[in-house]
């Protein structure tokens, strides 16, 4: 920690003599002109008490409700999975009506529009303007209400089951040296440790809001083998975790269960970007954080998880092929242009890059502004882990393959030939035209449309399809894409 805050202020002494260009036309300097910190007011504390005693009153605790689980105290098991799957594929209703989903007009209802910015319908009372769902004084019921909640928030609870094994795993399978050698102290483990009890919170509120068939926790298959790689695959999964709900919140039919689930997933937002920053990673280098259909978030989850316990709750969401980046950027490389080809730990779909490099091409023990990756608040990179118009270079896998929860569920697609690469970040869709160079194989450019302008829309972890369309989408009904996905990946931009 000493070494840390020393270098901190020592770069913030190197800011200051640089006097940076004002940002702000008006401003002329930084020149504030009030007493910094340190304070100028005697020297640092270095006695600690004895404390005021302020004015207090003995109270008792009132006790939260019980949680679903066990606090994790140590290694549970972990690994593949062995056996043969007595149950397979995804649940299905006993009656499916269509074969995909038509695509209609705008909703005729939706036409509200206020040009003068007054009231245009009677208050239902005072300081209460007309509209809004949920408001008419009904008592709210924390419960899915519908097919659609009740998979959407089983899909969450698998992840958050996940979360709560992961977090506890990386502290219990590394030493507090092994976390020291990344840069991370026993403080960050500490944080670590409570980011793993908050899932435990998480699990009992989406268990409750589902009732007696949630499913449980299962057993997990981890693709790393170092702190780094460790931080890596968390930055990833809670990235996915999160997009995924942001993907399905609005149209859940519940309204309570989405107020709540909006307050948990505020809390795994934190996380992920905690875990960027362990990892060096700019903390958040978009303006909009992305949404994704569920089945997108489950083909990412699945094959991690090797099996469940016997009459776990199955989900209705489909598996698709997996997408490999072939050259994705690896952010423990000063260089991300010098990335050598599959340089993952594996070959599922979200496995980590591979942190042991060598020393003389790692950014994590380097400390040059611009060239360093250790964990930090934000690092500028002097080179961006990828840029407009990178050449990627893609493989996918044929659908078929088992994958998840005791090998049961089939990966499948209803696509056509693949034809374009579908970038999903922020508030964007873009496709790429997908050069097919072989069987299962091509390779695109990365894009360089911006949301908004200047913000480039291609940045942070984020994700990409092959599809056999460049079908128009919009965040509010990109799950239309789905019929169209041959694989799906997930890209690191940054
Ligand atoms: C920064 O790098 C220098 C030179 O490699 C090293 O002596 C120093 O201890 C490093 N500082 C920190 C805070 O790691
Ligand atoms: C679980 O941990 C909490 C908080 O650390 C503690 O209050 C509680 O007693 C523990 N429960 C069990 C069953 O060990
Ligand atoms: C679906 O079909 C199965 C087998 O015929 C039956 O047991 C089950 O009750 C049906 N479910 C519903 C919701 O109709
Ligand atoms: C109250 O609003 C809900 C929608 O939020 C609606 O379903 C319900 O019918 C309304 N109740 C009354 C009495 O208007
Ligand atoms: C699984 O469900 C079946 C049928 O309901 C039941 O007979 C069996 O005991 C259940 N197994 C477990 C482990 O709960
Ligand atoms: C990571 O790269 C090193 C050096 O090339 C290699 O020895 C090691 O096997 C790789 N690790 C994984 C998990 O592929
Ligand atoms: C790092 O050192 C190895 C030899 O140990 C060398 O092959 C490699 O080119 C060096 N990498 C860089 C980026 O200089
Ligand atoms: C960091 O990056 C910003 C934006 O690209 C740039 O303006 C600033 O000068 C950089 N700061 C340092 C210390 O490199
Ligand atoms: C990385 O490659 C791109 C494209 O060739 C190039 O423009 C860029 O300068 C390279 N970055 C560095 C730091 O050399
Ligand atoms: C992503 O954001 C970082 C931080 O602002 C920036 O350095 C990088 O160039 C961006 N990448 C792209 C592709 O725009
Ligand atoms: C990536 O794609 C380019 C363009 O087709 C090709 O030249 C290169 O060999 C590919 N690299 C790999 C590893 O497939
Ligand atoms: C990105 O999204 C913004 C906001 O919806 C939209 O205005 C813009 O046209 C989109 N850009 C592209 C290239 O699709």
């Amino acid at each position: 920690m000493l070494s840390r805050s020393m270098y901190a202020s020592a770069l913030l002494s190197t800011l200051a003599a640089a006097a940076p260009a004002p940002q702000v036309s008006g401003y002329t300097n930084a020149d504030a002109g009030f007493p910094q910190t340190p304070s100028s007011l005697g020297t640092p504390a270095s006695v600690f008490g004895p404390d005021s005693q302020v004015a207090a009153s003995a109270v008792t605790t009132i006790s939260g409700y019980p949680r679903v689980s066990a606090n994790v105290t140590g290694a549970t098991s972990h690994g593949p999975y062995s056996g043969t799957a007595t149950t397979t594929g995804a649940v299905t209703a006993n009656t499916t009506l269509a074969t995909g989903i038509a695509p209609l007009p705008p909703n005729p209802t939706a036409t509200y529009y206020n040009a003068q910015g007054v009231l245009l319908n009677p208050a239902p009372a005072p300081y209460t303007p007309n509209g809004g769902l949920g408001t008419n004084g009904t008592e709210p019921r924390y419960m899915v209400n519908s097919d659609f909640d009740f998979e959407s928030i089983a899909l969450g609870l698998y992840q958050e089951w996940i979360e709560l094994d992961l977090f506890n795993n990386g502290l219990a399978v590394f030493s507090e040296e092994d976390f020291l050698a990344a840069g991370l102290t026993a403080e960050d483990r500490a944080y670590i440790a409570f980011m793993a009890v908050q899932e435990t919170g998480h699990a009992t509120l989406l268990t409750n809001m589902l009732g007696e068939a949630a499913p449980p926790q299962c057993t997990y298959d981890y693709p790393f083998t170092t702190v780094r790689e460790f931080i890596d695959f968390n930055q990833k999964l809670t990235r996915f975790g999160e997009s995924g709900v942001w993907g399905f919140i609005n149209h859940l039919d519940s309204r309570e269960v989405g107020q709540l689930l909006a307050q948990s997933i505020a809390t795994e937002a934190r996380q992920q970007m905690s875990f960027r920053q362990m990892l060096g990673l700019h903390p958040m280098p978009v303006w909009f954080e992305t949404g994704i259909p569920q089945s997108w978030a489950w083909t990412y989850l699945a094959p991690y998880i090797s099996s469940c316990p016997e009459n776990t709750t199955r989900l209705a969401w489909q598996n698709f092929p997996t997408l490999h980046i072939i050259n994705q950027a690896n952010p423990n490389r000063f260089s991300p242009n010098d990335t050598k080809d599959n340089e993952v730990t594996g070959q599922r779909i979200i496995d980590p890059s591979n942190s042991t490099l060598p020393a003389n091409e790692s950014c994590v023990n380097v400390n040059v502004t611009g060239y360093g990756c250790g964990p930090a608040i934000a690092h500028n990179r002097s080179e961006p882990l990828t840029f407009p118009g990178k050449l990627v270079n893609l493989t996918w896998d044929v659908p078929g393959q088992a994958v998840g929860p005791n090998n049961s569920y089939v990966t499948s697609t209803s696509a056509g030939a693949p034809s374009f690469v579908a970038w999903v970040s922020q508030l964007n869709l873009t496709y790429t035209p997908l050069e097919v160079t072989g069987a299962n194989t091509g390779y695109t450019f990365q894009p360089a449309s911006e949301v908004y302008q200047g913000d480039p829309a291609a940045n942070d972890t984020m994700f990409i399809a092959i599809t056999d369309s460049d079908l128009f989408l919009t965040p509010f009904n990109l799950s239309m894409i789905n019929p169209h996905v041959v694989a799906l990946g997930l890209y690191q931009a940054g």
